[in-house]
């Protein structure tokens, strides 16, 4: 909590907690903790195609030494309280950046609530998580560090353990200049190396954005124009397609009866829990669909297996719950129809990036 009143107060000074300094936006010398920042020359993340350019926040460039830095961290044990897991145990480039499981395993063997979302493109997300609650890759790098089902370590233990490595002070210093190693520090770095874990240039892309029309079977080119059809799948009301480029997700929250017990009750508030609006009850924000076919299972929770399930599940009108969304009602599609639906959606497997994998290391993800 203290991490993120400290941060809101540099970046966005939420109103109850600087009402007196909100000057220290405009005046940062009177900020208690200053703002780190990247030292070295910009690099430029290039989009591939299919995929707009990655937005990147002014205090935070994209140089390579804080993208190396953050590679390392991401892949580095030493995050977790007892050395065991690093972000990669939950969002493992082999897996789509995802586990693999339908709720995460974190520290002893504890499982969470929800679904480990992939890393993949999550550089275009207006916010983070599944309920958004994190409103950066900034901000959410260090949650999961000090989480006790999670990674379960004190920020200021972690802190205190780069602080005692040589490497890493090197590393930060390289990176951010002299001075003290900072959870900030820690943030950017991982947020910067997150940024260039991208990736398109599907079989959709090359169809859609590149001119290349046989670089979708049949099939998926019947899935994408059910995809996109009002009277039909209706997919694309959330999971968007723009005329340059496709995020696949509208960046809004959304129920789809998710979570719903048999006694109907919603088993997971989601967006709710963020805003305490009503009509944000079991509301969860659209994920992407890029590289969809290696992510499963899906859902928040995890609950559906396959992705012929989650056309069903659809198909089906989602479940029935008080909040659940006007755009979700039975949809009449042939078991043909449900297969071409499938199709399109494994056609939006992209390139890996390159220089994502664990550093020091052959084995990359290309
Ligand atoms: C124990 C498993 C686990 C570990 C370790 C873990 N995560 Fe996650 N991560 C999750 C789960 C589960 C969620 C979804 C939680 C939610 O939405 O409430 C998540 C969400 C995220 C998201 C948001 C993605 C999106 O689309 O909303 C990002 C980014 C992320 N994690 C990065 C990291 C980083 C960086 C680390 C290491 C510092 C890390 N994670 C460590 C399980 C884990
Ligand atoms: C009203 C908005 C909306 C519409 C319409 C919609 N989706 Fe979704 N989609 C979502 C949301 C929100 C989730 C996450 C729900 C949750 O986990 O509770 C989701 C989840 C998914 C997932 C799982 C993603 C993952 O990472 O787990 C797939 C696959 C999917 N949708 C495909 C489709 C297809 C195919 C259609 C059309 C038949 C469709 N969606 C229509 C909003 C929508």
């Amino acid at each position: 909590m203290l991490k993120v009143a400290r941060l809101r107060c540099v970046a966005v000074c939420a109103a109850a907690l600087c009402s007196a300094s909100c000057d220290s936006l405009k005046e940062p010398q009177k900020v208690a903790v200053a703002p780190a920042s990247p030292v070295g020359t910009t690099v430029e993340i290039k989009a591939p195609l299919g995929l707009p350019p990655v937005p990147v926040p002014a205090g935070n460039r994209q140089t390579a030494k804080s993208i190396a830095l953050g590679r390392k961290l991401y892949y580095d044990r030493m995050a977790s309280g007892d050395g065991t897991l690093s972000c990669a145990s939950c969002h493992n480039p082999a897996r789509g950046f995802t586990d693999g499981m339908p709720v995460s395993t974190g520290f002893k063997g504890q499982k969470g609530k929800r679904n480990a979302p992939t890393v993949l493109n999550a550089a275009y997300s207006p916010v983070q998580f599944w309920d958004g609650r994190a409103p950066s890759l900034e901000e959410q790098a260090a949650g999961p560090i000090a989480n006790p089902i999670e990674m379960n370590q004190p920020h200021e233990a972690f802190i205190g353990k780069l602080a005692g490595n040589a490497e890493y002070k090197k590393l930060f210093e390289d990176a951010f200049g002299p001075g003290p190693i900072t959870l900030q520090k820690v943030e950017m770095a991982i947020a910067g190396f997150e940024r260039t874990i991208i990736s398109g240039n599907s079989p959709f892309d090359r169809y859609q954005f590149g001119g290349d029309k046989k670089a979708m079977s049949p099939a998926a080119i019947r899935g994408l124009a059910l995809f996109k059809d009002a009277n039909k799948g209706n997919c694309v009301k959330c999971h968007t397609i723009d005329e340059k480029y496709a995020l696949f997700s509208d960046g809004k929250f959304h129920n789809l009866g998710v979570g719903v017990n048999p006694e109907g009750e919603l088993t997971d508030l989601g967006r709710f829990d963020v805003t305490k609006a009503e009509a944000d009850k079991g509301a969860f924000r659209t994920p992407t669909l890029r590289n969809i076919a290696l992510t499963g299972p899906y859902m928040h929770d995890g609950s559906v297996k396959t992705l012929r399930a989650v056309v069903d599940f659809y198909v089906g009108g989602g479940t029935s719950n008080p909040q659940l969304d006007k755009e979700i009602k039975e949809l009449h599609l042939s078991g043909k129809e449900r297969e071409d639906l499938v199709a399109f959606l494994e056609a939006l497997t992209g390139d890996m990036p390159a220089d994502v994998g664990p550093p020091d290391s052959k084995s990359d993800t290309k």
